[in-house]
């Protein structure tokens, strides 16, 4: 077995709060970012790309606010070679400990000739100048190859020796499109290592993209040659297809270290929650069978399989569930589990309520128990973050009727607790859930849209709890999102809006903003 030294240290730069949020619908909110940036650095990522500063006043903010939070990781924004982008980039990190402005540009003939319409000198000359401006500002500059694998190789080695030149501390060749193929990349970073004089004074970095499927395997491969650090997000969310999994990256340095001899410092106990998080803050659902933290990367079903697992786990597990975070639990949890059996599987959980809390989640698991043959771990999850966001809201649910079918029109007839008050009113809408919300914005008037709105079975069976994720964007235009989980998918999809609208209201009543929702008298039934 080959040794792991400094020289085979890998540096994990995580990119979920940028190029993973550039995914179409993964916008996430600023305390959705700054949880998730605070994990990742609990977690001993090494660099997090917060954002791209220039890109709105909200992206601005929250790497400026991710740069005051975090305590170790070195925090990276993201420039066009524009000097506009890049001093914004310098003004947002200004205030992390080991601050660094990532700065690109396009380098392949296709983007130089149709997306930038410049010569490659004059690209060439963009290179230095972008570089020399950051450099001033700070003393980490990441430069990147824009399309770097679809790039001349003599116009990739003038572009990069002219970066490191400049002042460029960290060289980047991503695989932009996601075309590459491993042997390929392997050989490119060793090619560009090799003819670039200066190539010693650079790290060289991979950043793959997942349109064929190969970015992980393309990126272990840019290791092997000579890459040391990783572009990567959790859950390998993405522009397109995604980017390599941040969490497979890891898993595989790991478990394969007899023939990739290589360390990094993440703390892969720490894999499913983040997870977790990012798919709860993006509304991205982690598909089943995903690698390290899908649902069934650990599950087995056929018999053989189980019997070969009975007998000694190495059969069929080639990692523990515990060494990335996945609790092997031993309390099944069903409709005779009394008070003490649910607190203490909450605690396996990793929650620790309150006494109110704790009485308020297990009349619900009571109620959900009577309701479902079995409740699983995911299934007292969701219950319980339910719980916590609800207990300081200003609207409730209180009952719910509807009235579906073929014969229409659908009706929800409703009743809200608002601030202590009960309010009831019916209204109709185009299917089900849109009489829902419709009866929500009877009882509580409001200028907040939705932007997103998402069902997902928290577990199987017809009898699964459906998780709703609702978005909002507030009538600035700023976005929140909400969960609920419920066994009806009507309920769940009222809580979920409710929580979204109190969490405006929170947010406005922490700002002294307009009173933009009000509740009203109700409208007659
Ligand atoms: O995919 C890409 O090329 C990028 C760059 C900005 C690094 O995300
Ligand atoms: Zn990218």
């Amino acid at each position: 077995m080959s040794t792991t030294s400094d020289a085979n240290r890998i540096i994990i730069f995580d990119t979920t709060l940028r190029d993973g949020e550039q995914s179409p619908g993964a916008t996430m909110t600023l305390e959705e970012k700054l949880e998730i940036a605070q994990l990742l650095d609990s977690m001993g990522v090494d660099v997090i790309e917060a954002g791209f500063p220039i890109a709105s006043n909200g992206d601005f903010e929250s790497v400026a606010e991710i740069s005051r939070v975090v305590k170790n990781a070195q925090v990276a924004g993201l420039a066009r070679a524009g000097q506009k982008d890049i001093d914004r980039a310098g003004e947002a990190v200004r205030h992390a400990k080991n601050p660094r402005i990532h700065t690109f540009l396009s380098t392949s003939p296709v983007h130089m000739k149709y997306k930038l319409q410049m010569e490659p000198e004059k690209v060439l000359d963009l290179v230095v100048q972008s570089v020399t401006r950051a450099r001033n500002l700070v003393a980490n500059v990441e430069w990147s190859a824009e399309d770097g694998t679809r790039t001349e190789i003599d116009f990739l080695c003038r572009c990069v020796e002219a970066a490191i030149k400049a002042g460029a501390t960290t060289i980047n060749i991503p695989d932009t499109v996601g075309y590459t193929v491993p042997d390929e990349y392997r050989a490119l970073f060793k090619t560009v290592r090799e003819r670039v004089p200066n190539s010693d004074k650079a790290i060289f970095s991979v950043h793959c993209h997942n349109d064929l499927g190969l970015a992980v395997a393309n990126t272990l491969a840019g290791i092997e040659g000579g890459a040391r650090q990783v572009e990567c997000t959790i859950n390998g969310i993405g522009e397109r297809a995604g980017n390599a999994a941040l969490e497979e990256v890891v898993m595989a340095l790991k478990t394969r270290q007899d023939v990739l001899p290589y360390l990094c410092g993440v703390d892969a106990t720490m894999l499913m929650r983040a997870s977790k998080l990012v798919s709860a803050a993006s509304s991205f659902p982690v598909q089943y069978n995903k690698a390290i933290v899908g649902r069934n990367a650990f599950a087995h079903e056929s018999g053989i399989h189980q019997d070969g697992m009975l007998k000694n786990t190495q059969t069929y597990e080639i990692m523990t569930p515990e060494s990335v975070g996945v609790l092997k639990t031993s309390l099944v949890m069903g409709k005779h589990s009394g008070r003490h059996a649910f607190r203490e599987k909450l605690k396996e959980l990793g929650y620790e309520l309150g006494e109110n809390a704790l009485e308020d989640a297990f009349r619900r698991f009571k109620d959900l128990a009577d309701r479902k043959k079995h409740v699983y771990d995911e299934d007292l999850e969701a219950l319980v973050d339910d719980e916590i966001d609800n207990a300081q809201d200003r609207i409730k649910l209180v009952s719910l009727t509807i009235v579906a079918g073929t014969q229409g029109p659908q009706l929800a007839t409703m009743t809200l607790d608002v601030d202590g008050k009960h309010q009831t009113v019916q209204a109709s809408g185009n299917g089900p859930v849109d009489a829902c919300f419709n009866a929500v914005h009877a009882i509580v008037p409001h200028e907040a849209k939705l932007e997103l709105y998402q069902v997902h079975a928290v577990t199987e069976g017809t009898d699964a709890q459906a998780e709703v994720s609702v978005r909002l964007a507030d009538a600035e235009g700023r976005m929140v999102t909400a969960r609920a989980a419920d066994p009806d998918t009507l309920v769940a999809s009222t809580r979920s809006y409710l929580g979204a609208l109190n969490k405006i209201m929170s947010r406005a009543a922490r700002l002294g903003g307009g009173e933009r929702i009000h509740s009203t008298e109700p409208m007659s039934v």
